[in-house]
């Protein structure tokens, strides 16, 4: 699978929602979120995010963190499939670090 991970956070381009053969992409307020067991780790959204925000998952022990929070909101989020216009920051927040402890919600 696919994860969407902290970078995303108060960023939310939506650039990777459409070229989702399966549309696993669900919404909250701040951030993305891929359903893991819908993705069919095809990759294609992964260059589609301008900020790098979406990642393969590869065992790393950091992206497990993330891997979950993907699986537990995907069950909460509702579904996107069309693209929308980014966080009003969203540049100012690109590149900002520990989004999750200071933003996530
Ligand atoms: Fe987030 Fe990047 Fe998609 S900022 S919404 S993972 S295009």
């Amino acid at each position: 699978t696919y994860v969407i991970t902290e970078d995303c956070i108060r960023c939310k381009y939506t650039d990777c929602v459409e070229i989702c053969p399966v549309d696993c992409f669900y919404e909250g307020p701040n951030m993305l979120v891929i359903n893991p067991d819908e993705c069919i780790d095809c990759g294609v959204c992964e260059p589609e995010c301008p900020i790098g925000a979406i990642k393969p998952d590869n065992n790393e022990p950091d992206l497990q963190k993330w891997l979950e929070i993907n699986r537990k909101y995907a069950k909460e989020w509702p579904k996107i499939t069309k693209k929308i216009d980014p966080m009003p920051n969203a540049k100012e927040y690109d590149g900002v670090e520990n989004k999750y402890e200071k933003f996530f919600e």
